[in-house]
């Protein structure tokens, strides 16, 4: 590999974009929404001894970039897992060291703002929004095929996921070796951080694919973001008990990505009672349609006056209701996609601490979910999301070791 370069000492423009708060992983930040209770926040010091990757359970920022990455074919067995192991604890300085910088900026502006940041340039005023910057976190998985190729035992539920029906799956858009999640409120933030990464790759890493994500502008201002499709997406996600239950698994867990191409247009011109009846849910609420708010569970039992199911027997809620997996849950954290104008949909991100839950959800949209008629799946990888760093534990430490 070339000599790797640090990520923070790049042009200052640049370098003030990385200076973004790249949590990491070094701890766990909570919950996935700041304006309403936090679901998926663990309680206070919950996490004390944990090494948890930040961009999992934290509050979804405006900006995805998920980037994957192949291993270069000529690195097998032991000296590839070397030359991982090389690349990832530069990512962990790297972006360890934009961190601190981010704390000790912070620090000394609580402080009366005695030292202004450095100069920069409008576009990066923007994202000096309310003392912070971007928000930015990094998320580190590996896919599959990584493991065995390395000579590495593959963690217990990493596995490629089986195709299902209705799947147009382009491969240029699906897998890799190494998956990031970069996550920031400025695309700046996380476009200078996926190429800082790129370049301290070297030729280990080839890229693979890259996707990048938006949260639409919402009209409720805060709260749960909503999809294309104009709807609340996240509403009914674990809480942090559920989350320790359900999606960690230790200080690891399992994102499944999939590039889900939208028929907006089609879904627009159903009546909105239409659309509440194929989604589940109140489409300016979120709310179940049998009542109540949009932190009440879908009760799929309930009635109205005539004895008919409030809830369609082929709405999405009810295809992917938690009570038809003994309970289990995932934590969707999805971002909307849009790559020209006949190309637009839902970057689905859920972690999960076994990806057979997707698998079965997605089947069972496949057989009986009315809003497969608008999905078409494009894209699609899973990976094994890697506990966070410590001291003296760079990123992979216990899968590379
Ligand atoms: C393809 C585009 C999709 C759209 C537009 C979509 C939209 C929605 C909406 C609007 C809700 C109700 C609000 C909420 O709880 O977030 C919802 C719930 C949910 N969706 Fe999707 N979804 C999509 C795909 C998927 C996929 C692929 C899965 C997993 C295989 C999935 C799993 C879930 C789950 C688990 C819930 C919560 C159900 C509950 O606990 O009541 N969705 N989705």
């Amino acid at each position: 590999m070339p000599k790797a370069t640090n990520a923070v000492d790049d042009t200052p423009t640049r370098r003030s974009v990385l200076i973004a708060g790249a949590g990491i992983g070094l701890t766990a930040t909570a919950c996935t929404r700041e304006a309403r209770p936090p679901a998926g926040a663990p309680g206070p010091g919950a996490h004390a001894a944990r090494r948890r990757q930040a961009g999992v359970t934290t509050p979804q920022q405006a900006t995805a970039l998920i980037l994957a990455y192949d291993l270069d074919p000529a690195l097998r067995g032991a000296a590839g897992a070397r030359e991982l192991k090389a690349v990832f604890a530069e990512w962990t300085r790297a972006l360890a060291e934009t961190q601190e910088t981010q704390e000790r900026q912070d620090a000394r502006e609580a402080d009366g703002g005695r030292e202004p940041r450095e100069p920069r340039e409008p576009r990066d005023a923007l994202e000096a929004d309310g003392g912070r910057w971007s928000r930015l976190t990094a998320t580190l998985g590996v896919g599959p095929g990584l493991p065995d190729r390395l000579g590495l035992r593959a963690p217990d539920a990493l596995r490629d996921l089986p195709s299902f029906p209705g799947d147009r799956l382009d491969p240029a858009r699906c897998g890799g070796d190494v998956l990031v999640q970069l996550c920031a409120d400025s695309a700046d933030a996380t476009e200078a951080t996926a190429a800082a990464l790129t370049r301290l790759a070297g030729d280990a890493l080839v890229p693979r694919w890259r996707q990048a994500g938006f949260l639409p502008p919402s009209p409720d201002g805060g709260g749960t973001p909503r999809d294309l499709l104009g709807f609340k997406n996240g509403s009914a996600n674990p809480t942090a008990e559920e989350c320790e239950r359900w999606v960690w698994s230790g200080d690891a867990t399992y994102l499944v990505v999939r590039r889900v191409h939208l028929r907006v247009e089609d879904f627009a011109r159903l009546s909105v009672h239409r659309q509440e009846e194929v989604v589940g849910r109140r489409r300016a609420t979120g709310a179940p349609l049998e009542g109540g708010s949009e932190d009440d569970a879908v009760d799929p039992l309930a009635k109205d006056a005539q004895g008919r199911y409030t809830t369609p027997p082929r709405a999405h809620v009810r295809a992917v209701s938690p009570r038809l997996d003994d309970g289990a849950r995932m934590l969707r954290r999805s971002y909307s996609y849009a790559d020209g104008p006949t190309d637009q949909g839902l970057l689905f991100l859920a972690f999960m601490r076994d990806p057979a839950l997707f698998a079965r959800v997605q089947r069972r949209m496949a057989a009986q979910d009315d809003l497969t008629a608008f999905t078409q799946a494009r894209g699609s990888a899973v990976a094994y999301v890697l506990p966070g760093a410590g001291p003296g534990r760079p990123l992979g430490a216990e899968l590379l070791a």
